[in-house]
């Protein structure tokens, strides 16, 4: 192990939440640590629907606030949403600023796609349905020509260095497969925006490298994880065998395409009065019903949009042609998967986590914003929102600084890594009883499953941050003894009467219960 010492502001991760605030730190000088080439391994380069922002002269932040209130089943923090949904429009402007091709009307105007549970068409979308990897793309390009901002690309962070309760670095390892010995890099602060959890998942949309190690980290040091339980399942995953398996953006349904069954019949008209368009929990338990029966459930678009699903949305399209589907002919095999953590590392209005030292900002925190089902479209606004917030707070604390010297970290390739057999073996005990409806059994199967496979691999820290993950996951989703949003118990159907509560949970209580 060697320690290392660093004046740049540390930042954990690649996505949208990591490569916005590194471009507000500057010219103070960070390093951003990330295990793939940017641009890759990134959840928000995959997102396809947009940014959801009141655009529309007939809406307003307000209504976009009701509805993140009301979609997140009595758990939204009413100040965390006012705080994200009031300045989404400046974000949308400073991306455009910075590069982004979003769509817009002949008169200029912003396109806006409808998803579901949102009053209004809201959702600013780039290229159909590319907004990830566009304002990826953007972001990328001004990080490059930044010279404040050192990329590091290649490395994964695995642990955090932890001094008197206070967060003094990140411990970091080669990405590479087989791992690397361990350099501990001290700095200023540090800035989770890894990610979230879909990956712990057999079923998601999540891409390869995002399995809660982040979140996981975070708790194994002592911070204290808020609304675990609470997992998005994406209703339209692409059926295919795909690992991870693609999505069918919510937009197809905002254009109309239906969700039919193998028998023909367009089964969400029957559960929820706004059918295909209700909240994202409720039309995921009943493509899971329809799976569950044997009924195929399928996405069908051609009805509604015919050959202009080429246009309007070329990746679903081409993520269909390679694998086999041709949409303007036939329905699209669809399941729910594991999409987004609602939950993750506790954090206050100002970005900060439990523990002194350490801000989140992404899918990788829980401000409250979500509640027990995230509003589509939220997500990548929410990431925007806190990573300014949490840059403007780490600078605000730190003394000024304007140039630091490049990190050169040598790794020597001894490192031990759990084997891919048990990753899945993880994957697959999480779809089984922690997925879309759980019970007390199929949870306490779970949580001994976990610890068994953690102890067998106790020398891989990465391993034992996704164990970490999801044992908050599955011990939170325990201790939940009601139904309520994303979360759903076959034992307890009920939903709880009321506002309800934030679960919130160091590791340490996770691991004895
Ligand atoms: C989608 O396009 O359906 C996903 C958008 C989101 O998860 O926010």
């Amino acid at each position: 192990m060697t320690d290392i010492t660093t004046d740049r502001v540390i930042i954990v991760g690649a996505g949208i939440g990591a490569l916005y605030a590194a471009l507000k730190f500057a010219p103070r000088p960070v390093v951003v640590i990330s295990p793939d080439p940017l641009g890759q391994g990134a959840s928000s380069a995959w997102a396809q629907g947009g940014v959801a922002a009141a655009m529309d002269v007939a809406d307003s932040p307000e209504s976009h606030a009701a509805d993140t209130v009301k979609a997140g089943a009595g758990m939204v923090a009413p100040d965390v949403a006012d705080l994200v949904t009031r300045e989404a429009r400046a974000y949308i402007l400073d991306l455009t600023t910075m590069g982004t091709p979003f769509d817009r009307t002949k008169g200029g105007d912003y396109v806006l796609s409808r998803e579901a549970a949102h009053s209004f068409a809201r959702v600013v979308r780039v290229k159909g349905d590319q907004a990830g990897s566009e304002i990826m793309a953007a972001l990328i390009e001004r990080v490059r020509e930044t010279p404040s901002i050192q990329v590091l690309e290649g490395v994964i962070a695995v642990g955090l260095g932890v001094a008197d309760a206070r967060v003094t670095g990140v411990a970091v390892q080669d990405a590479s497969e087989g791992g690397s010995d361990t350099v501990t890099v001290h700095g200023p602060a540090v800035l989770l925006a890894g990610g979230g959890s879909g990956g712990l998942y057999a079923l998601t949309t999540n891409p390869p490298r995002i399995r809660g190690q982040v979140i996981g980290m975070a708790a194994r040091a002592g911070a204290l994880i808020a609304d675990a339980e609470f997992v998005q399942f994406h209703p339209t995953a692409m059926d295919v065998g795909a690992d991870p398996a693609p999505l069918a953006t919510e937009a197809l349904r905002g254009e109309g395409a239906t969700l039919i069954n193998k028998h023909g019949v367009r089964f969400m008209q029957a559960i929820h009065p706004d059918a295909e368009l209700a909240p994202r929990d409720v039309v995921a338990r009943a493509i899971f019903a329809e799976v569950q029966a044997g009924n195929r459930p399928m996405l069908d678009t051609r009805a509604a949009l015919g050959e202009r699903i080429t246009e309007l949305f070329p990746a679903v399209v081409d993520y269909c042609l390679s694998n086999g589907i041709d949409p303007t002919q036939d329905p699209i095999p669809v399941a729910p998967a594991a999409h987004y953590h609602m939950g993750g590392i506790d954090t206050d209005t100002q970005g900060r986590a439990s523990l002194d030292g350490l801000w989140v900002c992404g899918e990788a925190s829980s401000t409250g914003l979500h509640g027990a089902n995230r509003l589509a479209s939220n997500g990548l606004l929410e990431a925007l929102v806190y990573a300014r917030i949490c840059a403007d707070g780490i600078a605000g604390i730190l003394p000024a600084v304007d140039d630091a010297a490049p990190l050169d970290i040598r790794f020597a390739n001894a490192g031990m890594s759990a084997s891919s057999v048990a990753v899945q073996e993880l994957r697959q005990v999480m779809t089984r009883h922690v997925g879309v409806v759980r019970d007390r059994a199929g949870l306490i199967r779970a949580l001994q499953t976990i610890a068994a496979l953690e102890a067998d691999h106790a020398d891989d820290p990465t391993f034992r941050n996704m164990c970490a993950t999801a044992t908050l996951i599955a011990a939170s989703a325990l201790i939940r003894e009601e139904s309520r949003g994303a979360h759903e118990r076959s034992d307890f159907p009920e939903t709880a009467n009321g506002q309800g509560e934030r679960s919130r949970m160091h590791l340490s209580d996770a691991l004895v219960i």
